[in-house]
């Protein structure tokens, strides 16, 4: 018979401890809630009204109930308080040291069948249990943050964890609402050993001055997403306790190189720039503990619909190529106003891509997102064109040619000879170097990248990439264009996978990688990720859509271009692409979706 769990202690009521509270309590459980000190404990008193009362306002908790919940929370200091309860969750900052001290306590204080749980993100749990004399009642239980709104918790056993504690424990996520995927004790369970590279990554990207905060943080959310930008997500987690997940990743983990600690976080740390719980982060908050962010001395200045810093007047958009890119970039300037030449190799190819515009706008009528006026002044503004000679009056080219570097060289070329001087010139390459392409030129500081994501009339981002030629006004001309588009146009250095694709396909490579080693199964490493950090899409399932061949060749260019060993293709990624099994295309992925 399942253990009752009527009461539970939690120690620490930082970022994670007061949210832990706040779970047990609306499930009806009783809470003794213990810091290390009065005013410690009067902050963590402060965040579960703060947060209970904001669920109030939503209307997503009654009054009463929140005044039921409340009283349920008996506050303390001093672990003496917990003597008689079921469970011990601790939640204190996250180094060995402390968190073994506490547990040599709480086994001298908690009746000798009480469970030992801590939330440690990264420490092992093993070393932490051989602290007290219950090993086999000792577990990890790591709630997501904000622990209220996470469904996932992942249940950590060690080798001497006893199956009952296991079994009672996963029951009693069942009966919190939560989610559980139980796992072995490694660092970084499944969630964070995924998601702390990633976060590293944008930090050493942000540090490098490859993009603003701003901007990584919009690529992330709009190119995959996301709940939120990895900057912005960091200082929800509190760089501090950031700093030494990623330190302790680091040592436990093998020595990735991705897990070093960005040298900007430690002293970031040593600066008390902590993130939201100290008013001061990546970002700056309204005051300490709020959501809320205010403008700093780093916040870009509002453009307020004008043309900012030097950015040249576009009317006429020349769009080269007739594949899925051309077509939908077509479309979406035509939408927006602009006058569009379309030139493609052959009036024959002409014709397609004008069918398949044309297919496209219908389809937005049909959908009610544009008036049938809307569409016949989108196609009256798009001339079909099989010549570059019609492009000598544009004032911007958008290059969406097939990927490879002599075509799209070659054609630069000839766009150098034809286009009049002044005019942006723009690859939508995602992986050749832009600066080849700008090389092929004369007029180097007028070419950029600029990535559209596919399908272009639907997501909102794009990658402006500014090469080391590429001067401030074609850059300032590329981003006000994409702001016309109605897209987010963000703006980065030339280098391999610009910001989406470099963030993203580690962290999915990295999957294949944990799958491989057995540690868990695609569809709980897929339920971790929605469920822990709110993705649309596990990893697996992002696999399948994407391609395992287009994946494994994103990732092998990474490689090549950055040479860190930690991305190099999971040879279970080759394997499968070796074998056919490249997605939902073929029919076979990580998944069978033969019969869907
Ligand atoms: N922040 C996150 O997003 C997150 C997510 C999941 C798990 N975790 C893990 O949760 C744990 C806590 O992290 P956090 O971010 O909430 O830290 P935090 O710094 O926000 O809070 C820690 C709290 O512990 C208290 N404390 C310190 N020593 C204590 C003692 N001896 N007795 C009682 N209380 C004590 C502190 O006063 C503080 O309020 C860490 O192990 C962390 O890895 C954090």
């Amino acid at each position: 018979m399942a253990r009752d769990f009527s009461t539970v202690g939690v120690v620490g009521l930082g970022t994670m401890g007061a949210g832990i509270v706040e779970v047990f309590a609306r499930n009806g459980i009783d809470v003794v809630a213990v810091e290390i000190s009065e005013p410690a404990l009067e902050r963590g008193r402060a965040t579960l009204a703060g947060s209970t009362d904001r669920a109030v306002a939503k209307g997503k908790l009654a009054a009463a109930d929140r005044d039921a919940l409340h009283e349920r929370v008996h506050f303390a200091v001093g672990l003496d308080a917990l003597h008689s309860v079921d469970l011990v969750i601790e939640a204190v900052p996250e180094h060995l040291d402390l968190k073994q001290r506490i547990f040599a306590e709480l086994d001298r204080v908690c009746r000798p069948e009480t469970i030992l749980a801590t939330n440690t993100s990264s420490l092992s749990v093993t070393e932490i249990s051989v602290a007290t004399s219950r090993p086999n009642q000792v577990i990890g239980i790591h709630f997501f943050n904000p622990a209220p709104v996470m469904k996932l918790v992942e249940v950590v056993r060690t080798v001497v964890t006893s199956p009952e504690v296991v079994a009672d424990v996963e029951a009693l996520c069942a009966r919190l609402g939560k989610v559980d995927v139980t796992i072995n004790d490694r660092a970084g369970f499944i969630a964070n050993a995924l998601l702390f590279g990633y976060l590293n990554h944008a930090v050493g990207m942000f540090e490098a001055h490859y993009a603003t905060r701003e901007d990584i943080d919009a690529a992330m959310k709009l190119g995959c997403g996301l709940p939120m930008g990895p900057l912005a997500l960091m200082d929800l987690i509190g760089l501090d306790t950031a700093y030494e997940i990623l330190d302790t990743m680091y040592r436990r983990g093998g020595r990735d190189r991705r897990h070093a600690p960005v040298p900007l976080l430690k002293q970031m740390v040593t600066a008390g720039l902590l993130g939201r719980k100290s008013g001061r982060g990546f970002y700056t908050y309204e005051r300490p503990g709020s959501p809320v962010v205010v403008p700093d001395e780093a916040t870009p200045p509002a453009t307020d619909g004008g043309l900012a810093d030097g950015a040249r007047a576009i009317a006429k958009v020349g769009v080269v190529g007739s594949g899925t890119m051309a077509t939908g970039i077509i479309e979406v300037f035509a939408k927006a106003g602009y006058e569009v030449v379309s030139v493609t190799r052959g009036m024959e190819k002409s014709a397609k891509v004008c069918e398949a515009v044309k297919t496209s706008l219908n389809k937005g009528v049909v959908r009610g997102k544009l008036t049938e006026a809307d569409r016949d002044g989108a196609l009256g503004r798009i001339s079909w064109s099989a010549t570059l000679d019609h492009l000598a009056d544009v004032d911007l080219v958008v290059e969406a040619v097939v990927e490879e570097l002599s075509v799209k060289k070659a054609l630069f070329a000839s766009l150098d000879e034809i286009c009049k001087p002044g005019v942006v010139l723009a690859t939508t390459t995602s992986s050749l170097p832009v600066i080849d392409v700008a090389m092929a030129t004369h007029r180097p500081a007028d070419v950029v990248g600029l990535h559209f994501f596919n399908p272009a009339p639907v997501m909102p981002l794009v990658e402006v990439v500014r090469t080391i030629r590429t001067s401030p006004e074609a850059t300032a001309t590329a981003r006000a264009v994409c702001a016309t588009l109605g897209k987010t146009g963000v703006v980065c250095g030339d280098r391999s996978g610009f910001i989406v694709n470099a963030l993203l396909f580690p962290y999915l490579n990295d999957a294949v990688k944990m799958l491989e080693a057995s540690y868990s199964t695609a569809d709980d490493i897929d339920h971790a990720m929605k469920l822990g950090c709110g993705y649309p899409m596990g990893p697996f399932e992002l696999l399948d859509v994407v391609g395992l061949d287009v994946s494994l060749a994103i990732q092998r260019e990474l490689y090549l271009e950055l040479r860190e060993p930690g991305f190099a293709p999971a040879p279970l990624l080759e394997h499968l692409v070796t074998a056919g099994y490249l997605g939902r295309k073929t029919r076979r992925g990580f998944r069978d979706h033969s019969h869907r």
